[in-house]
């Protein structure tokens, strides 16, 4: 594979111009869609036509006239469409780490209602720490326990007659492993526990069939592969049949039946609606449903099916062009070789530099990040490279990798510049 094959399969990409719905700046190879995604073009005028006309002309009426109440359930029902939910099933709100909060404190009383002899939550010891520490604080809350197992292998054998609730991230954040949900929803339904889902690293990345798959509750993000900008909402959705049986417990107005009504009593709303606390952030939803937009330009083009083919393409190309063309300098493959077990993201291990390695990319104009291992639970230090379909092409891999072979054969990466850590890798 030269730098002209690299080309020549952008020619002929038939997804090719999504990209130009992206205001990506010039010259940067842009590889960490998976953390933060890329300004769509439309954000900026409609940011800015909700502040100047909605909310400076329109002021307090515009809660109805610009239909801000919906905004949670509009752009919920856009992205219900790209995880195989169904409108009215999943809404915008909060923090994936919120949302997170709520399905598992719900899930966690249907359990203490259903089977209160199961007690342990069960995940991987490398999801991402925030889903952890969450369901740390309601294990505590609920007289539960956190099982955490060390590789995807060993999820199934973990769950047996004590498990409440199977929790994991579709995509792990470190490995770009990819669950096969329905497979391991079926696990957890036959073990008697409920199947938890964080989407955060395949909402927008890859097809999702949350009804299909047999998933009992599901939270993602906004700011990833959706390209609602830095913080945009997160989303929450539930199976229809388990939605209305209990009550989340951050109940805030927004989720009541009559929020207007002004009773002192709270009485959830029927439905996903009761998933929802206080008042929608409208500007952030309304940059978040740009966001969307640039994935629902793809259907017409195949969807999320075609977005998965190109991003399959791409991170096998990463793949191997890495492993000839980089090979001798201290890199391993962490991520998947198989297509089918990978998400959207290349992960590469080094015993040490992997910081200073990503920092010297970064300032050559390929921004990738960085993830810190952990010695202590045999995680290594991971170079991550995410692809994102809908604008990484396949001349930006081939140069990337390019990129990466220089920095590691001349040595740039010892620079001590290239080791002062800032506060976010
Ligand atoms: C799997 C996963 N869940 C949750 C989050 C973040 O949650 P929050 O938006 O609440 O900070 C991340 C962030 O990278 C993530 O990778």
């Amino acid at each position: 594979m030269t730098r002209d094959d690299a080309l020549a399969l952008d020619a002929e990409d038939p997804l090719a111009a999504l990209r130009e719905q992206f205001a990506l700046p010039d010259g940067l190879i842009y590889l960490d869609g998976n953390s933060l995604g890329v300004l769509p073009r439309s954000t900026a005028a409609r940011v800015q036509q909700v502040v100047t006309e909605e909310w400076g002309q329109g002021l307090i009426g515009s809660w109805n006239a610009a239909g801000w109440m919906q905004l949670p359930q509009r752009v919920g029902d856009k992205i219900a469409t790209l995880v195989g939910a169904a409108p009215g099933e999943l809404v915008v709100a909060d923090s994936t780490s919120v949302n997170l909060f709520k399905v598992l404190s719900a899930a966690l009383q249907m359990q203490q209602a259903d089977a209160p002899q199961r007690r342990v939550i069960v995940s991987e010891r490398s999801n991402f720490p925030t889903d952890l520490y969450i369901a740390e604080s309601l294990a505590r809350q609920f007289g539960c326990t956190l099982r955490l197992v060390n590789s995807p292998q060993e999820i199934a054998a973990a769950l047996n007659a004590d498990t409440a609730l199977l929790m994991l991230t579709q995509v792990n954040y470190r490995t770009g492993h990819l669950h096969d949900m329905a497979d391991l929803s079926a696990a957890a339904h036959a073990a008697g526990a409920l199947a938890v889902w964080d989407l955060a690293h395949s909402a927008g990345a890859l097809p999702v069939q949350l009804n299909a798959d047999g998933a009992d509750f599901a939270v993602g993000c906004g700011y990833k592969y959706l390209n609602g900008g830095p913080g945009a909402p997160a989303f929450v959705w539930v199976r229809p049949t388990h939605v209305s049986r209990f009550r989340q417990p951050l109940s805030g107005w927004i989720g009541h039946a009559a929020p207007f009504a002004f009773t002192p009593g709270y009485q959830p709303a029927e439905g996903i609606t009761r998933y929802l606390c206080g008042t929608p952030s409208v500007t952030a939803t309304a940059a978040l449903e740009c966001g969307v937009d640039t994935l629902l330009a793809a259907l017409p083009l195949g969807g999320m099916a075609a977005l998965r083919a190109k991003s399959l393409a791409l991170t096998r190309l990463f793949t191997s062009l890495a492993e000839t063309r980089c090979a001798g300098h201290g890199l391993t493959l962490a991520s998947p070789r198989d297509d089918a077990r990978r998400g959207s993201q290349v992960c590469l291990a080094r015993d040490d530099g992997a910081y200073a390695i990503v920092q010297a990319l970064i300032a050559r104009g390929v921004v990738g990040d960085f993830r810190a291992g952990d010695a202590a639970d045999g995680l290594p230090d991971i170079l991550r490279f995410g692809v994102t379909p809908l604008y990484t092409r396949f001349v930006d891999v081939w140069d990337a990798v390019e990129h990466l072979r220089q920095v590691l054969v001349s040595g740039e990466w010892q620079q001590s510049r290239f080791n002062q850590r800032s506060a976010v890798t």
